[in-house]
Protein backbone atom coordinates (compact mmCIF):
# COMPACT_ATOMS: atom_id res chain seq x y z
CA UNK A 1 0.00 0.00 0.00
CA UNK A 2 2.93 2.36 0.50
CA UNK A 3 3.31 3.40 -2.92
CA UNK A 4 -0.62 4.31 -3.69
CA UNK A 5 -0.08 8.02 -3.34
CA UNK A 6 -3.60 10.56 -3.67
CA UNK A 7 -1.11 11.94 -6.69
CA UNK A 8 -2.20 8.69 -8.64
CA UNK A 9 -5.95 9.94 -7.90
CA UNK A 10 -7.94 11.47 -10.42
CA UNK A 11 -11.71 12.59 -9.46
CA UNK A 12 -14.82 12.77 -11.80
CA UNK A 13 -17.36 15.26 -11.43
CA UNK A 14 -20.72 16.33 -13.40
CA UNK A 15 -21.36 19.64 -13.31
CA UNK A 16 -24.84 21.29 -14.20
CA UNK A 17 -26.68 24.32 -15.01
CA UNK A 18 -27.97 27.07 -12.28
CA UNK A 19 -26.93 27.92 -8.47
CA UNK A 20 -26.32 26.61 -5.44
CA UNK A 21 -27.59 22.84 -6.07
CA UNK A 22 -26.51 19.74 -5.41
CA UNK A 23 -28.52 16.61 -6.82
CA UNK A 24 -27.49 13.00 -5.60
CA UNK A 25 -27.04 10.45 -8.21
CA UNK A 26 -29.76 7.53 -7.68
CA UNK A 27 -27.52 5.37 -8.32
CA UNK A 28 -24.43 6.38 -7.07
CA UNK A 29 -24.38 6.97 -2.91
CA UNK A 30 -22.54 9.94 -2.00
CA UNK A 31 -21.93 11.13 -5.77
CA UNK A 32 -24.05 14.61 -6.29
CA UNK A 33 -24.34 16.72 -9.73
CA UNK A 34 -23.06 20.28 -8.45
CA UNK A 35 -23.50 23.81 -9.56
CA UNK A 36 -20.21 25.56 -10.62
CA UNK A 37 -20.52 26.77 -7.08
CA UNK A 38 -20.72 23.23 -5.10
CA UNK A 39 -18.54 22.28 -7.21
CA UNK A 40 -15.47 24.84 -6.15
CA UNK A 41 -16.50 23.51 -2.88
CA UNK A 42 -16.27 19.87 -3.65
CA UNK A 43 -13.14 20.25 -5.66
CA UNK A 44 -11.04 22.61 -3.15
CA UNK A 45 -12.27 20.22 -0.13
CA UNK A 46 -10.14 17.34 -2.40
CA UNK A 47 -7.45 19.28 -3.44
CA UNK A 48 -6.61 19.71 -0.09
CA UNK A 49 -7.26 16.23 1.01
CA UNK A 50 -4.30 15.87 -1.80
CA UNK A 51 -6.12 15.21 -5.09
CA UNK A 52 -5.18 17.65 -7.60
CA UNK A 53 -6.48 16.46 -10.43
CA UNK A 54 -10.27 16.72 -11.45
CA UNK A 55 -12.38 15.52 -14.75
CA UNK A 56 -15.39 17.20 -15.60
CA UNK A 57 -18.66 16.09 -17.17
CA UNK A 58 -20.74 18.77 -18.19
CA UNK A 59 -24.79 18.12 -18.04
CA UNK A 60 -26.70 19.26 -20.88
CA UNK A 61 -30.52 20.18 -20.17
CA UNK A 62 -32.52 18.39 -22.02
CA UNK A 63 -34.15 21.06 -24.34
CA UNK A 64 -30.30 22.46 -25.27
CA UNK A 65 -29.69 18.64 -26.47
CA UNK A 66 -29.99 18.60 -30.46
CA UNK A 67 -28.92 16.25 -33.48
CA UNK A 68 -25.51 18.62 -33.35
CA UNK A 69 -24.75 18.77 -30.06
CA UNK A 70 -24.62 22.89 -30.29
CA UNK A 71 -24.55 23.06 -26.49
CA UNK A 72 -21.41 21.03 -25.67
CA UNK A 73 -19.29 24.18 -27.75
CA UNK A 74 -21.44 27.01 -27.16
CA UNK A 75 -19.82 30.67 -26.20
CA UNK A 76 -19.44 30.00 -22.04
CA UNK A 77 -20.73 25.96 -21.91
CA UNK A 78 -21.24 24.96 -18.79
CA UNK A 79 -17.53 22.68 -18.55
CA UNK A 80 -15.90 26.20 -20.30
CA UNK A 81 -16.82 28.09 -16.64
CA UNK A 82 -16.65 25.81 -14.71
CA UNK A 83 -12.87 25.36 -15.57
CA UNK A 84 -12.20 28.94 -15.23
CA UNK A 85 -13.70 29.56 -12.13
CA UNK A 86 -11.71 26.13 -11.19
CA UNK A 87 -8.68 27.40 -12.50
CA UNK A 88 -8.80 31.19 -11.02
CA UNK A 89 -9.88 29.82 -8.00
CA UNK A 90 -7.78 26.66 -7.07
CA UNK A 91 -3.75 27.06 -7.26
CA UNK A 92 -2.08 23.70 -8.08
CA UNK A 93 -5.23 22.00 -9.66
CA UNK A 94 -4.96 19.96 -12.73
CA UNK A 95 -8.24 19.98 -14.44
CA UNK A 96 -9.32 17.65 -17.32
CA UNK A 97 -12.25 18.17 -19.15
CA UNK A 98 -14.42 15.06 -20.69
CA UNK A 99 -14.80 15.77 -24.60
CA UNK A 100 -17.76 13.70 -25.83
CA UNK A 101 -21.15 13.94 -27.71
CA UNK A 102 -23.91 11.69 -26.23
CA UNK A 103 -24.61 14.48 -22.89
CA UNK A 104 -25.48 16.55 -25.52
CA UNK A 105 -27.32 15.10 -28.18
CA UNK A 106 -31.06 14.35 -28.49
CA UNK A 107 -30.41 10.71 -29.84
CA UNK A 108 -27.58 10.29 -26.92
CA UNK A 109 -24.99 8.91 -29.09
CA UNK A 110 -21.22 10.07 -29.08
CA UNK A 111 -21.14 10.77 -32.73
CA UNK A 112 -23.57 13.27 -35.13
CA UNK A 113 -25.22 10.67 -36.73
CA UNK A 114 -26.33 11.15 -40.49
CA UNK A 115 -30.02 10.62 -41.93
CA UNK A 116 -29.56 7.05 -41.96
CA UNK A 117 -28.53 7.26 -38.29
CA UNK A 118 -24.89 6.02 -39.60
CA UNK A 119 -21.81 7.77 -38.19
CA UNK A 120 -20.62 10.80 -39.82
CA UNK A 121 -17.12 10.88 -39.25
CA UNK A 122 -16.24 14.16 -40.53
CA UNK A 123 -18.94 15.96 -38.45
CA UNK A 124 -18.36 14.52 -35.38
CA UNK A 125 -14.17 14.99 -35.34
CA UNK A 126 -15.70 18.73 -36.14
CA UNK A 127 -17.81 18.56 -33.19
CA UNK A 128 -15.22 16.75 -31.15
CA UNK A 129 -12.64 19.61 -32.05
CA UNK A 130 -14.75 22.54 -31.26
CA UNK A 131 -15.76 20.97 -27.98
CA UNK A 132 -11.83 21.12 -26.91
CA UNK A 133 -11.01 24.15 -28.51
CA UNK A 134 -13.49 25.94 -25.98
CA UNK A 135 -12.33 23.78 -22.94
CA UNK A 136 -8.68 24.93 -23.81
CA UNK A 137 -9.57 28.82 -24.35
CA UNK A 138 -11.24 28.12 -20.68
CA UNK A 139 -7.78 26.83 -18.98
CA UNK A 140 -8.43 22.89 -19.54
CA UNK A 141 -4.95 21.54 -18.60
CA UNK A 142 -5.79 18.29 -20.15
CA UNK A 143 -8.48 17.12 -22.45
CA UNK A 144 -9.92 13.73 -22.59
CA UNK A 145 -11.74 12.52 -26.13
CA UNK A 146 -14.26 9.42 -25.26
CA UNK A 147 -16.33 9.51 -28.09
CA UNK A 148 -14.27 6.23 -29.21
CA UNK A 149 -14.60 8.34 -32.98
CA UNK A 150 -11.81 7.43 -35.56
CA UNK A 151 -8.84 9.57 -35.24
CA UNK A 152 -10.18 11.63 -32.61
CA UNK A 153 -6.78 12.25 -30.99
CA UNK A 154 -5.31 13.41 -34.29
CA UNK A 155 -7.94 15.78 -35.12
CA UNK A 156 -8.02 17.42 -31.51
CA UNK A 157 -4.43 17.22 -31.34
CA UNK A 158 -3.99 19.40 -34.42
CA UNK A 159 -7.31 21.70 -33.72
CA UNK A 160 -5.45 22.47 -30.54
CA UNK A 161 -2.02 23.88 -32.27
CA UNK A 162 -3.30 25.36 -34.93
CA UNK A 163 -5.30 27.44 -32.16
CA UNK A 164 -2.45 27.98 -30.21
CA UNK A 165 -2.93 25.77 -27.11
CA UNK A 166 0.01 23.24 -27.84
CA UNK A 167 0.28 23.40 -24.22
CA UNK A 168 -3.16 21.46 -23.58
CA UNK A 169 -2.42 17.83 -23.38
CA UNK A 170 -4.61 14.65 -24.32
CA UNK A 171 -5.62 11.93 -22.52
CA UNK A 172 -7.62 9.53 -25.02
CA UNK A 173 -9.80 6.93 -23.32
CA UNK A 174 -8.25 4.87 -26.13
CA UNK A 175 -9.18 1.31 -25.00
CA UNK A 176 -12.82 1.77 -23.82
CA UNK A 177 -15.07 -1.07 -23.92
CA UNK A 178 -18.64 -1.44 -24.88
CA UNK A 179 -19.57 -1.90 -20.95
CA UNK A 180 -22.42 -3.07 -19.01
CA UNK A 181 -20.68 -0.77 -15.81
CA UNK A 182 -21.79 2.33 -16.98
CA UNK A 183 -25.50 2.17 -16.47
CA UNK A 184 -24.80 4.63 -13.58
CA UNK A 185 -23.11 7.15 -15.43
CA UNK A 186 -25.81 7.46 -17.64
CA UNK A 187 -28.00 8.60 -15.23
CA UNK A 188 -25.69 11.18 -13.62
CA UNK A 189 -24.75 12.30 -17.22
CA UNK A 190 -28.13 11.91 -18.68
CA UNK A 191 -26.34 10.09 -21.83
CA UNK A 192 -28.07 6.73 -22.55
CA UNK A 193 -28.62 5.94 -25.62
CA UNK A 194 -32.88 6.30 -27.26
CA UNK A 195 -31.79 3.73 -29.15
CA UNK A 196 -29.57 0.73 -30.02
CA UNK A 197 -26.52 0.35 -28.38
CA UNK A 198 -22.83 1.82 -28.49
CA UNK A 199 -20.85 -1.30 -29.96
CA UNK A 200 -20.64 0.48 -33.55
CA UNK A 201 -17.90 2.51 -31.99
CA UNK A 202 -16.71 1.05 -28.25
CA UNK A 203 -14.95 -2.09 -28.36
CA UNK A 204 -15.79 -5.76 -27.72
CA UNK A 205 -14.58 -7.01 -24.79
CA UNK A 206 -13.40 -10.34 -25.97
CA UNK A 207 -11.07 -8.88 -28.11
CA UNK A 208 -8.00 -7.92 -26.14
CA UNK A 209 -5.86 -7.37 -29.74
CA UNK A 210 -8.20 -4.61 -30.88
CA UNK A 211 -7.66 -2.84 -27.71
CA UNK A 212 -4.30 -2.87 -27.56
CA UNK A 213 -3.79 -1.58 -31.59
CA UNK A 214 -6.31 1.08 -30.54
CA UNK A 215 -4.10 2.51 -27.69
CA UNK A 216 -1.49 2.34 -30.09
CA UNK A 217 -3.08 4.59 -32.27
CA UNK A 218 -3.23 7.27 -29.73
CA UNK A 219 -0.27 7.25 -29.31
CA UNK A 220 1.10 7.84 -32.42
CA UNK A 221 -2.02 10.46 -33.15
CA UNK A 222 -0.24 12.36 -30.09
CA UNK A 223 -1.72 11.43 -26.83
CA UNK A 224 0.17 12.32 -23.95
CA UNK A 225 -1.65 9.64 -21.75
CA UNK A 226 -3.73 6.80 -22.74
CA UNK A 227 -6.56 4.88 -21.22
CA UNK A 228 -7.96 1.57 -20.61
CA UNK A 229 -11.88 1.59 -19.04
CA UNK A 230 -13.50 -0.07 -17.11
CA UNK A 231 -10.80 -0.98 -14.96
CA UNK A 232 -11.71 -4.02 -13.17
CA UNK A 233 -12.81 -6.52 -15.91
CA UNK A 234 -9.63 -5.31 -17.97
CA UNK A 235 -6.79 -5.71 -15.71
CA UNK A 236 -5.06 -8.12 -18.30
CA UNK A 237 -4.86 -4.79 -20.79
CA UNK A 238 -4.03 -2.64 -18.56
CA UNK A 239 -0.91 -4.70 -17.89
CA UNK A 240 -0.39 -5.70 -21.01
CA UNK A 241 -0.43 -1.89 -22.32
CA UNK A 242 2.22 -0.91 -20.02
CA UNK A 243 4.22 -3.57 -20.80
CA UNK A 244 3.99 -3.11 -24.39
CA UNK A 245 4.40 0.49 -24.47
CA UNK A 246 5.61 1.52 -21.56
CA UNK A 247 3.64 5.28 -21.73
CA UNK A 248 1.87 7.43 -19.42
CA UNK A 249 -1.33 5.09 -18.47
CA UNK A 250 -4.73 5.78 -16.78
CA UNK A 251 -7.43 3.18 -16.11
CA UNK A 252 -11.04 4.66 -14.97
CA UNK A 253 -12.83 2.40 -12.23
CA UNK A 254 -16.20 3.14 -13.90
CA UNK A 255 -19.63 3.87 -12.30
CA UNK A 256 -20.75 0.11 -11.84
CA UNK A 257 -17.91 -0.80 -10.49
CA UNK A 258 -18.09 1.97 -7.64
CA UNK A 259 -21.88 1.09 -7.31
CA UNK A 260 -21.11 -2.97 -6.60
CA UNK A 261 -18.71 -1.73 -3.99
CA UNK A 262 -21.50 0.71 -2.35
CA UNK A 263 -23.83 -2.13 -2.59
CA UNK A 264 -21.76 -4.46 -1.01
CA UNK A 265 -20.76 -2.19 1.68
CA UNK A 266 -24.63 -0.85 2.19
CA UNK A 267 -25.43 -4.45 3.05
CA UNK A 268 -22.75 -5.27 5.32
CA UNK A 269 -20.77 -7.72 3.15
CA UNK A 270 -17.67 -5.97 3.41
CA UNK A 271 -15.77 -2.97 4.86
CA UNK A 272 -15.89 0.07 2.49
CA UNK A 273 -12.29 1.26 2.83
CA UNK A 274 -10.76 -2.18 2.98
CA UNK A 275 -12.30 -3.52 -0.72
CA UNK A 276 -11.84 0.27 -2.10
CA UNK A 277 -7.79 -0.25 -1.19
CA UNK A 278 -7.40 -3.74 -2.58
CA UNK A 279 -9.07 -2.52 -5.43
CA UNK A 280 -7.09 0.38 -6.25
CA UNK A 281 -4.09 -1.63 -5.11
CA UNK A 282 -5.25 -4.14 -7.95
CA UNK A 283 -5.32 -1.59 -10.27
CA UNK A 284 -1.87 0.25 -10.04
CA UNK A 285 -0.38 -3.04 -9.44
CA UNK A 286 -1.47 -3.83 -13.23
CA UNK A 287 0.32 -0.88 -14.23
CA UNK A 288 -1.49 2.01 -14.02
CA UNK A 289 0.01 5.21 -13.36
CA UNK A 290 -3.34 7.23 -12.67
CA UNK A 291 -6.83 5.98 -11.60
CA UNK A 292 -9.75 7.87 -12.44
CA UNK A 293 -12.36 7.20 -9.79
CA UNK A 294 -15.42 8.11 -7.40
CA UNK A 295 -13.67 7.31 -4.46
CA UNK A 296 -10.87 9.55 -4.78
CA UNK A 297 -11.77 12.12 -2.34
CA UNK A 298 -12.41 8.79 0.33
CA UNK A 299 -9.08 7.37 -0.39
CA UNK A 300 -7.13 10.41 -0.01
CA UNK A 301 -8.63 11.21 3.50
CA UNK A 302 -8.14 7.75 4.22
CA UNK A 303 -4.33 8.04 3.37
CA UNK A 304 -4.43 10.96 5.02
CA UNK A 305 -5.44 10.03 8.63
CA UNK A 306 -2.87 6.66 7.88
CA UNK A 307 -5.92 4.86 8.58
CA UNK A 308 -6.78 2.38 6.09
CA UNK A 309 -5.23 -0.81 7.42
CA UNK A 310 -8.04 -0.83 9.88
C1 LIG B 1 -19.29 9.05 -22.41
C2 LIG B 1 -18.71 8.40 -21.22
C3 LIG B 1 -19.17 7.27 -20.53
C4 LIG B 1 -18.38 7.14 -19.38
C5 LIG B 1 -17.43 8.15 -19.44
N1 LIG B 1 -17.62 8.91 -20.60
C6 LIG B 1 -20.35 6.40 -20.71
C7 LIG B 1 -20.67 5.81 -22.00
O1 LIG B 1 -19.81 5.53 -22.84
O2 LIG B 1 -21.86 5.59 -22.16
C8 LIG B 1 -18.58 6.11 -18.30
C9 LIG B 1 -17.98 6.41 -16.98
C10 LIG B 1 -18.51 5.62 -15.85
O3 LIG B 1 -19.29 4.66 -16.00
O4 LIG B 1 -18.13 5.94 -14.70
N2 LIG B 1 -18.78 8.77 -23.62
Amino acid sequence: MQNLSSKNLIMPYFVIEGRNKKEPVANMPGISRLTVDNLLKEVSESKQLGVSKALLFGVCPRHYKNELANYAYAKNNIVSRAVAELKRKIKGLSVITDVCLCAYTSHGHCAILDKKNKIDGKKTLEALSKIALSHAASGADWVAPSAMAKKQVLAIREALDKNGFSNVKIMGYSAKFASNFYGPFRDAADSAPKFGDRKAYQLDYSDAKKALKEIGDDIREGADMVMVKPALSYLDIVKEAKQKFNYPLAAYNVSGEYVLVKMGAGIGLWQEKKIVFEITASIKRAGADYIITYHAKDIARWIKQKNYLT
